[in-house]
C-alpha cells in the first residue's frame, strides 16, 4: 500500500526532539519555531510529560467513556484553575475540528437554530461543519458546502450587526487568526459580538484551537478583554503532541445524555498528557515567558527593513514581509535549519514557538534570519 498523497512534504525526517530542538535521522539539528502547526506548547520531549505518560502507560491506557474516569475531572479542576475559567464544563474529543463541531452542534442544541456567523480568513478544520466555516472555497467539497453559513469581515462591527439574527445559532471568532495570517480581533469586536449574540439569543463561539494554551500571554487570546464565550474550544498546545482537544461550555447550557460522546475523547493518557501541560505551564510560567519572548522578537523584527508588519500577541506572530515568503521559508529551513510557519497571506510567515523558548534560542533565530536575508 502507498499513502494517499494529500501533503506537499519537505525532504526532512525528523526522528529526535528536545525543547525547541529537532533532529534529523542524519544528525542534524533543527530550531523549531513553528511546533508542527503550533501544537508543541511545553516544548517537544519535556521530562514531565514523558513521565507522567510512560507511568499512565504501565497502569491503563485507555477505557471508553461508558466508566467512571477520575482523571477527566481532576483535569476539569486543574484547567479551570490554569485558565480561571472554573465555571465551564468540559466535553473531550481528539482533534480541533471534532472540538468545533461539537461546539456548532451544542450551539444549534441549545438555539434550535442552524445559521452560523464566521469570520472572512477563518479556519476552523477540515471536517463537514468545521470546513463549512472556514472561509476557503478551495478545501470545501459539495457535500460540505450543504450548511448555512454568513462571513463578515473582522472587526466590521455593522457587517456583524446586520449578520446575526434570530435563525442564528452562533458566531464563531477565532481567539487570535492563525491560518488566515495572525490576525487579531479588536476587544471592542468581541465585546461587541458578545452583546449581539445576547440580543438575538445566539451563542458565542471562542475557537482557541490554536491561540489558546496560554500562547498569547493568557490562556485563552480573548482574556485580554472581559467577553465571556457560550463556547470555547480548545486543542493543539493542550496536548503537546497527544491528539487531546476539548469543548469548554458555559453553566447556563444545559448537558443530557447522548448530546455528545466519542470513543477516543477524554481516555486516560489524553487526561495525564493534558495535565502535564498544564503542570508545566503554571510551574515554569510559561505565559509569562510566551509575554516577555514575544515581546522582544516582535521588537527585534520591527527593526528589520525587509519586515512591513509583525502581527499578533505573544508567541502567536505573523511577520508580513515586503515580498512572498515562501522562498525564505525554504531557505530558513533547509539552509538554516530552522522550522517557520506558513500563512493564507503569500507575505506572512508565522512563529508559534514553544512557551519555553528562550533568548539565546531567538537571537540564533534573529541571526538566520539576517543572513538569509542578506543573501536573497
Ligand atoms: C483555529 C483553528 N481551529 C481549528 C483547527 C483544526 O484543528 P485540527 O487540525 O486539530 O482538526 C485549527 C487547525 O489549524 C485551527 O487553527
Amino acid at each position: 500500500m502507498e499513502k494517499f498523497d494529500v501533503y506537499p512534504l519537505y525532504d526532512i525526517h525528523p526522528v529526535k526532539g528536545l525543547g525547541a530542538k529537532l533532529w534529523d535521522d542524519e544528525g542534524q539539528e533543527y530550531l523549531d519555531l513553528y511546533g508542527g502547526h503550533a501544537v508543541i506548547s511545553i516544548g517537544h520531549s519535556h521530562p514531565h510529560f514523558i513521565k507522567q505518560l510512560k507511568n499512565q502507560l504501565d497502569d491503563l491506557a485507555f477505557y471508553s467513556n461508558s466508566v467512571q474516569n477520575r482523571k477527566q475531572e481532576e483535569l476539569a479542576h486543574l484547567l479551570g484553575h490554569v485558565s480561571q475559567a472554573e465555571d465551564y464544563r468540559m466535553f473531550m474529543c481528539s482533534t480541533g475540528a471534532e472540538a468545533i463541531e461539537n461546539a456548532l452542534k451544542v450551539a444549534s442544541f441549545q438555539t434550535g437554530r442552524n445559521k452560523i456567523v464566521a469570520m472572512e480568513r477563518a479556519f476552523h478544520g477540515r471536517t463537514s461543519g468545521a470546513v463549512a466555516i472556514t472561509d476557503n472555497p478551495k478545501i470545501m467539497s459539495p457535500f460540505n458546502a450543504g450548511h448555512e453559513v454568513v462571513f463578515v469581515p473582522l472587526n466590521d462591527h455593522e457587517a456583524l450587526t446586520e449578520a446575526v439574527d434570530d435563525q442564528t445559532a452562533a458566531v464563531i471568532i477565532e481567539g487570535l487568526q492563525g491560518v488566515a495570517g495572525i490576525y487579531e480581533p479588536s476587544s471592542e469586536f468581541l465585546l461587541h459580538a458578545q452583546s449581539c449574540c445576547k440580543a438575538s439569543r445566539a451563542l458565542l463561539i471562542l475557537d482557541e484551537v490554536q491561540s489558546g494554551v496560554g500562547r498569547t500571554g493568557n490562556f485563552f487570546a480573548f482574556q485580554k478583554t472581559q467577553v465571556q464565550p457560550d463556547i470555547i474550544t480548545l486543542a493543539k498546545g493542550i496536548g503537546n503532541g497527544f491528539p487531546v482537544a476539548m469543548v469548554l461550555v458555559a453553566p447556563h447550557i444545559q448537558a443530557w445524555h447522548g448530546m455528545l460522546g466519542t470513543t477516543f475523547g477524554g481516555n486516560h493518557l489524553a487526561c495525564v498528557a493534558a495535565m502535564s501541560v498544564l503542570e508545566i505551564i503554571e510551574k515554569e510560567q510559561l505565559m509569562k515567558n510566551a509575554q516577555e519572548m514575544g515581546q522582544f522578537l516582535k521588537e527585534a523584527l520591527q527593526q528589520l527593513t525587509e519586515v512591513e508588519e509583525v502581527r499578533g500577541t505573544g508567541l502567536m506572530l505573523g511577520v508580513q514581509m515586503a515580498f512572498p515568503v515562501a522562498d525564505l521559508r525554504k531557505r530558513m529551513l533547509m539552509d538554516h535549519h530552522v522550522f517557520l510557519g506558513s500563512s493564507a497571506e503569500p507575505h506572512t510567515f508565522r512563529l508559534l514557538p514553544p512557551l519555553n523558548i528562550t533568548r539565546e534560542d531567538l537571537d540564533y533565530f534573529l541571526l538566520q534570519l539576517k543572513l538569509s536575508l542578506e543573501k536573497s
